[in-house]
């Protein structure tokens, strides 16, 4: 009894050790904290749709706060929440922090100037990697203001601020701004209202339930294509993944 549970551990072992053939799983299993703003946020951000998709022992938690800005975020204390589970979690997980603010950073009277957002991104990246995590810059999900036949390119600023924070803390960047830029434009304006948050379909900057869903695979996937060891943790739903690409309605 006690050999023949010795002798399976030992398989058990040479089976752990064993190289695997395909796309290689991660050593750890990876946890996701999210920090963001409402775009992000559970109700009306990408946030959920995203953690939707993990596979256990694949975990994660999304501190997403509506309103915040890279200063707010951190004065109102969830900055912290993050931190303190990147703490928890970095001995038995990869730990990657989605960092995408910029909705309300960029507003006049945000208190937050360009430069400083710029500047807070970078700390925030800096932060995490100090901690043993692995920040990843989200650049802005795009609103869904129209002019004409093209989304207006409001976040374009805060796209270029998220990539110049992942180019120098040497972090990857999930470029969301460009892919939902580049998907919205595809489907169109009404496709495009059919993720607007509020019964009436108005709200063009947050996601209805659907939109989570749909944007949170948008980021799942370019998660995937900047780190695709982390593939065997996301459930796949490749006819949307497909559609995403194609720019069709998902
Ligand atoms: C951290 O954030 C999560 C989700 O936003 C919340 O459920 C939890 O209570 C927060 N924890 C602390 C310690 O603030
Ligand atoms: C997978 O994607 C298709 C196309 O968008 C959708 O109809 C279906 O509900 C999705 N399945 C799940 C489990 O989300």
């Amino acid at each position: 009894m006690f050999s023949l549970l010795l002798s399976s551990l030992a398989l058990l072992d040479l089976a752990a050790a064993a190289p695997s053939c395909g796309v290689a799983a991660a050593a750890k299993p990876p946890a996701f904290f999210l920090a963001g703003d409402s775009t992000t946020a559970i109700n009306g951000g990408w946030g959920d749709g995203l953690l939707a998709t993990l596979i256990e022992p694949a975990t994660g938690l999304n501190v997403g706060k509506s309103g915040a800005t890279t200063r707010s975020f951190v004065a109102g204390g969830y900055w912290k929440n993050v931190t303190d589970h990147v703490r928890e979690y970095a001995g038995d997980h990869d730990v990657y922090v989605t960092i995408s603010f910029g909705h309300n950073d960029q507003k006049e009277n945000s208190g937050v100037s360009f430069d400083q957002y710029q500047t807070n991104l970078i700390n925030l990246a800096n932060e995490i990697k100090g901690l043993g995590g692995k920040p990843l810059l989200v650049s802005s999900l795009t609103r869904r203001v129209f002019q004409g036949n093209t989304v207006v390119d409001s976040l374009h600023d805060q796209r270029l601020a998220a990539i110049e924070a992942a180019r120098r803390t040497k972090s990857p960047v999930i470029d969301l701004n460009a892919a939902s830029i580049k998907y919205v434009n595809a489907i169109g304006k009404a496709a495009a209202y059919e993720y607007n948050w509020g019964a009436d379909k108005k709200d063009t900057t947050h996601l209805n339930e659907w939109g989570t869903v749909v944007f949170g695979r948008m980021v799942a996937d370019l998660i995937i294509d900047a780190l695709p060891s982390l593939e065997s943790y996301i459930t796949p739903n490749q006819t949307m993944s497909d559609r995403i690409a194609n720019g069709q309605p998902a």
